[in-house]
């Protein structure tokens, strides 16, 4: 093992947060009960604004930025947990106020721990990372409404091409849903219709202002988009249907009207991964394990090595970035 690795670590430059490499050691960890060695973790969203310092994820610093991690025990001082197992964190606030997936190293705390499932890799299980856990959740929440049945009509995906819409698309075409995706890059398209996309909207067609209610065609949707773009999922909703929410790519603002939620009995449904509880952590995991097609996973995920950081969070924020991003930390 290794005493001194490099992390990436977000600290404040004249002020304000910025990602930098720095070498840490391990006696430097928080002092948890699970040391693991890290192998993967991966670039959401997130992960971009906190890396460029152009979004407050960090509320403490130094922080070691990456909300994803992917490796094996090292040491434990938790009878649940054993040196050589396999192991995944997500969220639980990595990055925000708890030291990250950004190194070969990190301390966390045992009950964060999800144990690796037999279906993927490490480099898979971070192929999906938050994102795609957070695709599943949405898909639980969506089934826990009870209304949206296969072969009933169209269930919407937006911000189709990142990667929460990438995983929700696979996870939907599994389940016989016919799933209709919303991009601005009309040239995913073979991508997304390879990950079961049936039908295509481009995303100028949500993103502008429409009528409070509008002519009804989703049974359901998942929305990582927010703003007019959700406002108008949720206004050509069916009756009884539901949207889950969990993004802000297009804005966190919500301009609609209560219409669909009274006139309709359309739900909103909101979509925490962070503090997500175990169960539901769980109950996403297995989802993943049983639905998603590890060969359309493969074919929306890069691995790029931990020292792209920077330009890769660029590449995020500007949404340019297709699919799903691991970090390979060791490089
Ligand atoms: N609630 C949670 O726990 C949770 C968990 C994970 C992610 N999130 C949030 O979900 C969102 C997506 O995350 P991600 O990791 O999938 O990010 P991502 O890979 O960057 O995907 C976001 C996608 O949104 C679309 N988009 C980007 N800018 C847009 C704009 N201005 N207007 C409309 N669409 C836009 C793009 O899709 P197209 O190119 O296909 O148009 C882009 O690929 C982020 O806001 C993230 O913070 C929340």
């Amino acid at each position: 093992m290794t005493e001194t690795f490099t992390a990436m670590v977000i600290d404040a430059v004249d002020g304000k947060p910025k990602g930098s490499f720095q070498e840490l050691s391990i006696s430097s960890l928080p002092d948890y009960d699970v040391l693991v060695e890290i192998a993967y973790s991966t670039l959401n969203y997130k992960d971009g604004l906190a890396v460029s310092g152009k979004g407050r994820i960090a509320r403490r610093m130094p922080m070691v930025g990456g909300i994803d991690i992917a490796g094996t025990v090292v040491e434990s001082r938790s009878p649940d947990w054993q040196p050589g197992d396999k192991i995944i964190v997500n969220g639980w606030g990595l990055s925000e106020t708890e030291w990250g997936g950004y190194g070969r190293y990190q301390r966390v705390k045992p009950e964060w721990l999800i144990r690796l499932p037999d279906a993927f890799s490490l480099q898979q299980a971070m192929a999906i990372g938050t994102a795609g856990y957070t695709a599943a959740l949405c898909v639980d929440a969506l089934e826990k409404w009870g209304t949206m049945r296969p072969g009933h009509g169209e269930v919407l995906v937006t911000g189709a091409a990142g990667g929460v819409g990438s995983v929700a698309i696979a996870l939907l075409a599994a389940l016989g849903h016919t799933v209709t995706a919303s991009t601005g890059r009309p040239e995913t398209h073979d991508y997304l219709a390879a990950l079961g996309a049936s039908g295509f909207i481009d995303r100028t067609a949500l993103s502008e202002k429409g009528g409070p209610l509008q002519k009804e065609r989703w049974i359901g949707g998942v929305d990582s988009v927010g703003s007019t773009t959700l406002v108008n999922a949720l206004a050509q909703t069916v009756r009884g249907g539901a949207i889950a929410a969990c993004g802000l790519a297009g804005g966190a603002d919500l301009p609609g009207t209560v219409l669909p939620h009274i006139l309709r009995s359309v739900a909103l449904i909101g979509v925490d991964s962070v503090g997500a509880p175990i169960v539901q952590r769980l109950s996403a995991w297995a989802r993943l394990a049983r639905d998603l097609d590890t060969a359309k996973l493969d074919s929306m995920t890069t691995v790029e090595p931990m020292s792209n950081l920077p330009q890769l969070s660029e590449d995020i924020l500007a949404g340019r970035i297709r699919g799903r991003i691991v970090i390979d930390v060791a490089r």
